[in-house]
């Protein structure tokens, strides 16, 4: 019998992992249960999902998952409030039905930007209103940072439409239906990198500043057994601890394959690859546990290799195998590196 990844981690910090409501019975159900004590909703919590259309939202997956997590004592956390993909095309047109990113019209651009903000009022408000008994951890925007484009905001709708006013609506109105408990972060993946870090900071420095309600900052760490350095991320997260901010690792996996690299190993991934996942693994952990007091949690994008986002992406056809279980539920060697450390 192998050890619990979350009681290994019990006096560090909760090791959580993102699910579908479809793996909530079975072997994987008995794999979770073991190893994480913090789930989130790989998808059906996003926008498109729950609040599909501008009258109606769709409840039953998300309580699927916020019923498993109260059976087995876990927690949640709310992956996204407000994300630029997977959400629904409504928020963005006006009554006529026109796209309000074509809007020219001065007069016109200034009601569709108070509409567009009380769309979104209204959506947080709900959603954090229903869970917030149940869900204490919430990424409230998700990758609004994007140092390609104009003053490094990415060039979403939202944005196009209210500037980063459509951030501080988002989290104030999250901090008024959640009351003062609820965990509010902004969540975004590439933060160990110093350009990327260093907008973030300022947005997040500027919204403090004005007062706006962030609790902390919610590091993806999409990373792969090339890079980034492990030094980076901790340095990155050292730099919010500064202003008084938690950190969490929200979306962790770490792809066999360097971001720009299209090969495939098909059947046969390189031993010293798979040392090398297991050695980076541990290098990482080894790092979470000597900063623990700056850090909320480590949630893993997924558990094991048979499902993960990075099958097909980027490359079609292509299989990655980013996590600490394999295809079969079996411990890999990244696993052994995790629970038990340099
Ligand atoms: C991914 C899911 O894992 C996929 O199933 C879905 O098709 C696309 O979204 N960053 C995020 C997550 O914030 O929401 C993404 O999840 C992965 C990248």
């Amino acid at each position: 019998d192998i050890p619990s990844l979350a009681e290994t981690y019990a006096e560090f910090f909760p090791i959580g992992a993102a699910v579908e409501p479809g793996q909530l019975a079975g072997l994987k159900a008995d794999l979770l249960k073991k190893h994480v004590n913090m789930i989130v909703a790989e998808n059906v919590m996003k926008p498109d999902a729950i609040h599909p259309t501008e009258d109606s939202y769709n409840w039953t997956n998300a309580d699927k998952i916020v019923e498993f997590a109260k059976t087995n004592g876990m927690a949640v956390r709310f992956h996204a409030l407000v994300w630029h993909n997977q959400v629904g095309a409504w928020f963005f047109k006006d009554p006529d039905g026109k796209p309000m990113v074509d809007e020219t019209d001065p007069a016109k651009r200034e009601t569709n930007k108070k509409l567009l903000l009380e769309r979104l009022d209204k959506h947080v408000r709900t959603i954090v209103g229903r869970y917030k008994d149940d869900i204490k951890s919430w990424d409230v925007v998700n990758e609004v940072v994007e140092p390609g484009d104009p003053d490094g905001m990415r060039a979403s709708d939202w944005y196009k439409i209210a500037g980063t006013d459509y951030i501080e609506t988002a989290f104030r109105a999250a901090r008024e239906a959640g009351g003062p408990d609820v965990m509010l972060y902004i969540n975004d993946y590439g933060t160990d990198d110093p350009r990327k870090r260093d907008i973030l900071y300022g947005l997040v420095k500027d919204m403090l500043d004005k007062g706006v309600p962030i609790d902390g900052v919610g590091h993806q760490t999409h990373i792969s057994v090339h890079g980034p350095l492990v030094a980076n991320i901790i340095e990155s997260m050292k730099k919010f601890a500064e202003l008084g901010l938690d950190n969490l690792v929200t979306e962790l996996d770490m792809s066999l394959y360097a971001w720009n690299d299209r090969g495939d190993y098909g059947d046969d991934v390189p031993s010293y690859i798979v040392n090398r996942q297991a050695e980076r693994y541990r290098e990482l952990f080894d790092a979470f546990k000597a900063n623990k007091g700056i850090l909320g949690g480590v949630v893993f994008w997924g558990i094991a290799d048979d499902h993960t986002w990075l099958h097909n992406f980027p490359v079609q056809g292509r299989m990655d195998a980013p996590l600490l279980f394999d295809k079969q539920l079996h411990a890999k060697p990244a696993f052994w590196a995790v629970v038990d450390p340099s």
